[in-house]
């Protein structure tokens, strides 16, 4: 591949700041200097540039911790794009999030650009559970508990069994759901009779919110969460 193509996908500058670089002849690829940005080198080259090494990846995965009133898409027409918080380091690599959270809804959101880990936390046969934080109009009860724990049909879809947790004030409890459909969390309490006023995603599978992220922030995965969702893939693919 191009080595200013190489240097943005280590997210160190951006394709036209990587030309600029090269063009001051600081950057080393396996021994040799580059001196034209379509110099060409391989994904296990070793690249230096002043002296740094740099660590080429073809994939990221990302953490946000999702505000309200943005849509989880790459581009909309009428509101903010959740990829419009990632920072520039991150956008040479093209995410998109995996699945989606309603645009009132806050809290964990994944972001990547690898289809197989998408797929590998959405698809239904997975079964990555998905847990929510959630404030309601009016309390819950035990017979709600047993309402979510027999699963619910609807049009579209059956709702596997989710489990409903009460906290100390019923009208806040914690929900897992294995299949995350479009409001599924909202339609199962409505057929409580109850509504949401407040949601949190707050796990994906074993990969909890970062309690140091601040709404709006967003921090790489480590390794033993990616491979907490995805065991198949990793860490053959990245080594
Ligand atoms: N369920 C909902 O109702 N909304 C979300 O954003 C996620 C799950």
């Amino acid at each position: 591949m191009r080595i200013d193509r190489y240097i943005s996908g280590c997210g160190y500058a951006s394709r036209s700041d990587a030309k600029d670089i090269i063009k001051r002849g600081i950057v080393v690829a396996d021994g040799r200097v580059c001196t034209k940005p379509d110099d060409q080198v391989k994904e296990d080259s070793v690249v230096q540039i002043d002296g740094t090494t740099l660590f080429y990846r073809k994939y990221v995965y990302l953490m946000l911790n999702k505000p309200k009133g943005y849509v989880s898409a790459v581009t909309d027409r009428h509101y903010p794009p959740v990829t419009d918080l990632v920072g520039e380091q991150y956008k040479p690599f093209n995410v998109y999030p995996v699945g989606r959270l309603d645009r009132d809804t806050e809290g964990l959101l994944l972001l990547t650009n690898d289809g197989q880990f998408a797929h590998a936390v959405m698809s239904p046969h997975k079964n990555v559970r998905k847990r929510y934080f959630a404030r309601l109009d009016l309390p819950m009860t035990q017979e709600d508990v047993e309402t979510f724990a027999s699963g619910m049909e609807f049009k579209e879809f059956t709702a596997q069994p989710a489990r409903l947790e009460i906290t100390d004030d019923p009208h806040e409890v914690y929900v897992e759901i294995a299949e995350g459909k479009y409001h599924q969390v909202k339609r199962m309490t409505a057929r409580c009779g109850k509504s949401v006023n407040y949601l949190k995603r707050v796990a994906v599978g074993a990969v909890t919110l970062d309690e140091n992220l601040a709404l709006g922030e967003i921090r790489e995965l480590t390794l033993d969460e990616i491979a907490s969702l995805y065991p198949e893939a990793y860490p053959l693919k990245h080594k």
